[in-house]
């Protein structure tokens, strides 16, 4: 597969106040596809993948997965997944450091491959992130790890015909990791508990049961799984990505001049959209036709915020960023409090150094808001933070240089493209 071009050396010039204006179509759900991409695993059988975005991440897990042996094309943004030779299980450190979700991979491996040794994800930025839940459910489907030098080695071990497990807590990736090394568990019943419900579950979800896997409770917390003796290949067309959505739509709230978002599951944002109205933020939403429009509104006339972020259907914490811009700019308190991740707050001081006033009590950030935000050297440390930094650097009176922008292309696909394309200008440096 080609190298996508990353366009960047690392830092964006923006120079503020900028104003969006016309038209955005959102891509495929990064968060949706690389799970699916990891049950490709699943099948020796080709898969086609639709909708897929090209995405620094997106690239990873193409690694991943020609490090086991599969065959990956790209064209435009289908993906075709192929099996010509004997898949292989292990996974060296090094695109699994990359990013965390290379983990979904372990388990459907150690299922194709019997044994396997796969490196453990590293540290984050957002703190600690271990995959304890996700390891303690696989002994009890029959897949016992053991780790040591930095990688987990499985192999299959017996296990019982009705298995259950349940979720300390309702981790996205442990939901999705243990519903894909379930459903080949032939002969068994697995009965996951608190689970996850985030959209892309449903994702995976549809697209193991297009595969012929039998999966039940689809967007409820308990799902059980009865394991089949093999699946298929098929075609599979990946949703539009929320966050993406929710990005643009947060921009569209800060600097909109009817910035039409396309495109959008509305469902999946009703959170977001509710929260939006409830401050008195004025928008269009097409269900029909799956758009937003937005404008920006006098930020005087705004009610403050109170966001607490949750599982789905909660407020999505890769929201959380974004939303801390548009809360810094509504005079009065607003208080916005992270329960996902322990140190997702990297953003925060950054805003301060663009003017604004927010200082953190435990998880929860407390804003003053302020008239404007002034450019500044800002330094973007994970994802999301980055897209939140560049919706305030694009409000923002004068220039500002992000550095670290890297992060931005694991989840915004074309984005100077999309940029472009809605007014806005901004420069690599
Ligand atoms: C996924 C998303 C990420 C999003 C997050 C929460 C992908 C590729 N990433 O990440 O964008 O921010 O959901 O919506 O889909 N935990 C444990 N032990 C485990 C697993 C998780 O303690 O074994 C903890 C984590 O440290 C974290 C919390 O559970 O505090 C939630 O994490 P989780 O839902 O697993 O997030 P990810 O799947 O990694």
């Amino acid at each position: 597969m080609n190298a996508i071009n990353l366009e960047s050396s690392g830092k964006l010039l923006v120079k503020g106040p900028q104003i969006a204006k016309g038209s955005v179509k959102i891509s495929g759900s990064k968060n949706a596809v690389l799970p699916i991409m990891a049950a490709t695993l699943l099948t020796k059988e080709k898969v086609i993948l639709r909708n897929v975005p090209e995405l620094a991440d997106v690239q990873t897990m193409t690694e991943i997965l020609e490090y086991s042996g599969k065959t990956i094309n790209r064209n435009d943004e289908i993906l075709i997944i192929e099996e010509n030779k004997e898949l292989v299980g292990e996974i060296p450190y090094e695109p699994v450091r990359k990013m965390r979700a290379s983990f979904n991979v372990y388990g459907p491996l150690t299922l194709r491959t019997k044994e396997t040794k796969v490196a453990l994800p590293g540290g984050c930025s957002l703190g600690v992130r271990p995959v304890n839940y996700h390891l303690e459910g696989l002994k009890k489907m029959g897949i016992e790890s053991t780790t040591e030098h930095g990688y987990v080695m499985g192999k299959i071990i017996d296990s019982k015909n009705e298995i259950n497990i349940s979720l300390p807590f309702p981790s996205v990736g442990a939901t999705e990791h243990l519903i894909s090394s379930a459903v080949l568990l032939e002969g068994k019943t697995i009965k996951i508990s608190n689970c996850a419900m985030e959209p892309e579950i449903t994702d995976l979800i549809d697209f193991l049961s297009k595969m012929g896997a039998q999966i039940e409770g689809k967007n409820t917390s308990i799902i059980t799984i009865h394991g089949v003796k093999e699946l298929h290949g098929l075609e599979y067309s990946v949703s539009p990505d929320r966050i993406e959505a929710g990005t643009y739509i947060i921009m569209g709230a800060i600097i909109g001049d009817n910035l039409k978002i396309e495109r959008v599951c509305i469902d999946d944002l009703r959170i977001l959209l509710n929260m939006l109205e409830e401050i008195g933020i004025e928008f269009e939403i097409s269900e029909k036709e799956n758009y937003v429009k937005i404008s920006k509104v006098d930020f005087k006339n705004l009610k403050n915020l109170n966001i607490d972020t949750a599982p789905y259907p909660g407020f999505p914490t890769d929201l959380q960023p974004q939303i801390s811009v548009l809360a810094s700019l509504i005079p009065g308190k607003s208080t916005i409090s992270e329960n996902i991740f322990s140190s997702r707050f990297n953003h925060i001081d950054e805003l301060n150094r663009m003017g604004a006033k927010i200082r953190l009590e435990d998880n929860t950030a407390i804003i003053d808001g302020v008239d404007y935000l002034s450019g500044a050297p800002i330094q973007a440390s994970d994802l999301r933070a980055a897209a939140a930094l560049l919706i305030a650097a694009l409000s923002a009176e004068g220039e500002s240089i992000i550095s670290n922008i890297d992060h931005i292309f694991r989840g915004y696909e074309k984005l100077k493209e999309k940029l472009d394309k809605i007014g806005i200008k901004i420069e690599y440096n």
